[in-house]
């Protein structure tokens, strides 16, 4: 593999890749492949940590999030698309770093809290659950990653990943490790339909394999300016939960118009949704057209080829990363 730096990043299979997946991350993703070497995981294994109890789910969940990285422009030929469960050595290096990784850490990470009253009908007081950043510190450092791109809520999984790649190098007095760097985008938090962040889980996201006649009602539920009751009240812009959307996906040239009209209360909200509504028809048809063309067969290629090479950077690593704590047997 040639000197260029290294980036990591991955994505649970547990639902349809959104809007904020796109502008949080792959918006990043697109641009790092071209000059980095790339490794862009598909996490079967986290997505087990909460749903242990339905592991067909997430499998049958795989081939889909490949897809929709495929259609939105990740290409196979500049990057290393594979699947965590496929190379072994994330396990092994998980288990390592678990051994060296003080629980009050893990206690302490926001995620782990937040997860844990988010989720509370599911069961998830387990040490799978708890060790997911050991996990995730594992993906990472196995490929001694320069740089993550990730959105804003994995911040803290990043901190902990350069603290475990410090410890290790403490203890085991090397330098083989690399602290990764988190990269964001502008929309590291995209806010979903109701101004909270977009989220599969709270049910206000776009994906981007909806068909276009679903997302027509999910724009007129969209939360505006919440101050703007009646057509005749100017709005605000800068406080509108759509006006964020126009930005990345109206024509620049528009904006003017839409931000005075609404200022000026000469535009509703309805029209700003209808124009919003035909800007995301433009964006997201051809990426549907692309993904319609993506069949079963080339997702199995693309994983397989993937995954034979994140495995033989994988073992190289762990070879040496077992050499630095004397357990190269
Ligand atoms: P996951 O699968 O929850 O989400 C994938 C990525 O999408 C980002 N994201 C968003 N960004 C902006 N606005 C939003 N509304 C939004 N919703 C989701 C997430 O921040 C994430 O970057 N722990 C990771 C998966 C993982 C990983 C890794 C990531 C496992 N190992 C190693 C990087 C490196 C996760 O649960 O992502």
């Amino acid at each position: 593999m040639s000197e260029k730096k290294r980036v990591f990043s991955g994505m649970r299979p547990t639902g349809q890749l959104h809007l904020g997946h796109y502008f949080g991350v792959i918006a990043n993703w697109l641009d790092l492949q071209a000059e980095f070497n790339c490794f862009f995981s598909v996490v079967d294994w986290h997505a087990m940590t909460t749903e242990y109890a339905d592991p067909w789910k997430v499998q049958k969940m795989v081939p889909g999030l490949v897809r929709d990285w495929v259609s939105s422009g990740i290409d196979p030929e500049k990057c290393v698309i594979f699947q965590q469960s496929a190379v072994k050595e994330h396990a092994e290096l998980s288990l390592l770093l678990s051994m060296i990784t003080p629980l009050g850490w893990l206690e302490r990470c926001p995620t782990y809290k937040e997860q844990r009253e988010q989720l509370a009908a599911k069961d998830i007081n387990t040490m799978g659950f708890l060790g997911y950043p050991v996990l995730m510190a594992a993906d990472i450092l196995l490929y001694f990653a320069h740089a993550v791109p990730v959105g804003q809520d994995q911040l803290p999984h990043l901190e902990l990943a350069r603290e475990i790649a410090r410890r290790f190098n403490h203890l085991y007095e090397t330098d083989l490790l690399i602290e990764p760097q988190d990269l964001l985008t502008a929309e590291a938090k995209l806010p979903g339909l109701d101004g909270r962040k977009m989220s599969k889980s709270y049910g206000n996201a776009i994906a981007l394999s909806d068909p276009i006649e679903d997302i027509l009602p999910k724009v007129r539920s969209m939360l505006t300016d919440k101050n703007r009751l009646r057509k005749s009240d100017p709005g605000d812009p800068s406080i509108c939960n759509l006006f964020p959307y126009h930005k990345l996906l109206t024509d620049p040239a528009k904006l003017p118009e839409i931000e005075e009209g609404c200022r000026n209360a000469s535009w509703g909200c309805v029209d700003c949704k209808k124009v919003l509504m035909e800007s995301l028809e433009a964006f997201l048809t051809p990426m549907q057209e692309r993904r319609a063309k993506i069949d079963d067969d080339t997702v199995r290629d693309i994983l397989a080829d993937g995954n034979k090479r994140a495995r033989e950077f994988a073992q190289r690593s762990m070879a040496q990363i077992r050499d630095a704590i004397g357990y190269d047997i």
